[in-house]
């Protein structure tokens, strides 16, 4: 995860950038880099590699100016390198960046038709010429951002320093966070108020799509519409930021408005974004290509990712896959294959029974696969290769984007191993990894219906039983969404694949139960609407989540429908994450539980 850090100061800000970037470090980089204005003028250093090797490089250049950006790099599009590292510049102007363009080839092409030079690989350089091109079509700084941003299509936050301008930054967000600070005649912006902190406690927050201009005296915030507004200003406690809300009334919130970002962080350690393509550790143990089956054990939300993979496996890589909750798994005495893998899931990386699981799983000469998001747990030592998961830490204890990285890693793997077997050719891998590669982005998007699903939650938290219903990979996504609302409301919630209603669950059906279904508008779409059909012929409440197509396909008179964007259905569960814990979300809020930490359950189960 890449981070930003930008100084609008009265004194020199090399030397601050860096102390900042290295109270970000802890995010993971590669390379890392900073940008003043000397004597109005835009310089630049960069280093590849840890953080003191931008000091030497500063110590034998040294850059004297009065506001700067910083960043910490985390590869995502081109390799580690001192031409990758941010700032990217032009004469015109020196932007950081974290996150994901999406759109940054076709903007490349167009911009190298109008005669631009790119320096790197990166998607970032575009934005430093999008910019520069507004610029030299005579708008100014401040009107050439506000002209490039709306072209920028992806999940990203931005900081800009402008040539002879040593008054003013400019911030953006889209999806990845940026905090402002207020200082006495300084004005500071970064990826989180931990960067801030060695300047000021008093911080405010962009909301997705906003933008700020950061001068001396002053921050003027912009929305996407480019309306002015502000921010409700808090003091932080910086020092414990890792247990911060931010915006946030919970954890949960925070945690489930951090996932495009999270999520990005993930994708962007296990895919080359550029050549679209998986890039999983190059020393594994073992060969996809020879497995003869996947046995995957996990509890709670990390067993319904795994639930989630077996989908992508079986029909990606053609690998047979069990799944058990690792509490069955241990003690059935399961026989395993000679050439299986094993694939343990776990946030915490402590659980119980999930340990227990891999132990059994090597002691029957099983590969051990942990896709952990605690990379120093029991499970991540334990096991023979560790793919973690990086959510950075979760606090809420019902499991959001942990949950989501999870997804993330195992799609990865997934891809990977349908390479690997031949099963997925060189242009089917690049079609996956471009459709999850769009993921934070959908995401994003997906948020946005927060509001809605906030007035939907006032109907839902009214109902003593709720069903979810979903086929295919909406299928285990209906688990996990009643999982989540019995969670934290307490609500009665059970999750049925659409197909088995008729086999039971459509005898609860009347017209006090809401029920949720899950239909991204993909090739069992149809059926699930007949299950629909079923249900709204016997009285009962329709919640539809479902993207543009399903609902205008769909027919049927809902309660409420919740339309997400098109997307391809290989990443439907990522998204459509999102609306079923807003959803659960919001109701508990309405309801007054304790959200954060749930009666009667706990983070991390280290019993049986
Ligand atoms: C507990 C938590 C859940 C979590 C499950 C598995 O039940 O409340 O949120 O999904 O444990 O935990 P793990 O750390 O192994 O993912």
């Amino acid at each position: 995860m890449c981070g930003i850090i930008g100084i609008v100061g009265t004194a020199p800000v090399a030397d601050r950038l860096v102390d900042s970037l290295k109270r970000l470090e802890y995010r993971g980089y590669d390379s890392a880099g900073v940008a003043t204005l000397e004597h109005g003028r835009l310089d630049r250093r960069r280093a590849e590699g840890k953080l003191r090797n931008l000091e030497k490089v500063l110590r034998e250049a040294p850059l004297e100016g009065r506001i700067g950006i910083g960043h910490t790099r985390w590869a995502t599009h081109g390799r580690p390198s001192v031409a990758n590292a941010h700032p990217h510049a032009t004469t015109q102007v020196a932007v950081v960046h974290n996150g994901i363009i999406e759109n940054f080839r076709e903007l490349r092409d167009e911009l190298l038709e109008a005669g631009a030079n790119f320096e790197s690989e990166t998607d970032t350089e575009v934005v430093a010429h999008l910019v520069s091109r507004e610029m030299r079509d005579g708008r100014s700084a401040v009107d050439a951002v506000a002209a490039s941003l709306p072209r920028l299509r992806g999940a990203f936050a931005l900081a800009f320093l402008f040539d002879g301008d040593e008054d003013l930054l400019i911030g953006a967000r889209k999806g990845s966070p940026l905090a402002l600070g207020y200082g006495d005649g300084e004005m500071y912006l970064g990826s989180d108020a931990l960067a801030l902190a060695p300047f000021t406690d008093t911080i405010s927050y962009l909301d997705d799509g906003d933008w700020a201009v950061l001068r001396h005296g002053s921050i003027e915030v912009r929305d996407a519409a480019n309306n002015k507004v502000s921010r409700p200003i808090q003091k932080a406690a910086a020092s414990a930021f890792m247990v911060e809300k931010g915006n946030h009334r919970h954890f949960m919130a925070k945690e489930i408005h951090e996932q495009p970002e999270v999520v990005g962080h993930t994708l962007a350690h296990y895919l080359d974004m550029a050549s679209e393509t998986v890039r999983l550790p190059a020393d594994l143990p073992f060969d996809f290509a020879k497995l003869d089956r996947i046995s995957i054990a996990a509890c709670g939300t990390a067993y319904y990712a795994g639930l989630v993979a077996k989908y992508w496996f079986e029909r990606y890589a053609r690998l047979p896959v069990e799944i058990d909750v690792a509490s069955e798994f241990r003690y059935r005495e399961a026989p395993l294959p000679k050439n299986g893998l094993a694939i343990v899931i776990s946030q915490s990386g402590e659980t119980a029974d999930t340990l227990a699981s891999l132990r059994y799983a090597k002691e029957n000469g099983q590969h051990v696969l942990a896709v952990v998001n605690v990379p120093t747990s029991t499970i991540a030592r334990d096991s023979h290769v560790v793919m973690p998961t990086l959510a950075g830490p979760e606090i809420g204890v019902a499991s959001t984007k942990a949950f989501t990285c999870q997804l993330a890693t195992l799609a990865a793997i997934a891809v990977a191993a349908g390479r690997a077997r031949g099963v997925l050719s060189v242009a089917e891998e690049r079609e996956l990894v471009h459709a999850l590669v769009e993921v934070p982005r959908l995401m994003s998007e997906a948020l946005s219906l927060g509001p809605e699903i906030e007035v939907l939650a006032r109907t839902l938290m009214k109902a003593k039983d709720v069903l979810y219903l979903g086929r295919g990979t909406a299928f285990p996504l209906a688990l996990e969404g009643a999982l989540k609302l019995k969670e934290i409301s307490y609500i009665h919630a059970e999750g049925y694949a659409a197909g088995e209603l008729k086999h039971g669950p459509i005898a609860l059906i009347d017209e006090k139960m809401p029920v949720v279904v899950l239909a991204p508008h993909d090739g069992v779409f149809e059926k699930t609407m007949s299950n629909v059909q079923e249900v709204v012929a016997r009285g009962g409440r329709i919640i539809l989540i479902t993207d543009g197509n399903g609902s205008k396909a769909a027919g049927i008179g809902t309660e409420a429908t919740l339309t997400l964007p098109e997307m391809h259905p290989a990443i439907a569960p990522l998204v459509y994450a999102v609306p079923i814990q807003l959803l659960a979300y919001h109701t508990a809020v309405h309801m007054g539980t304790d959200v954060d930490q749930p009666r009667n359950l706990a983070k991390s189960v280290t019993v049986e």
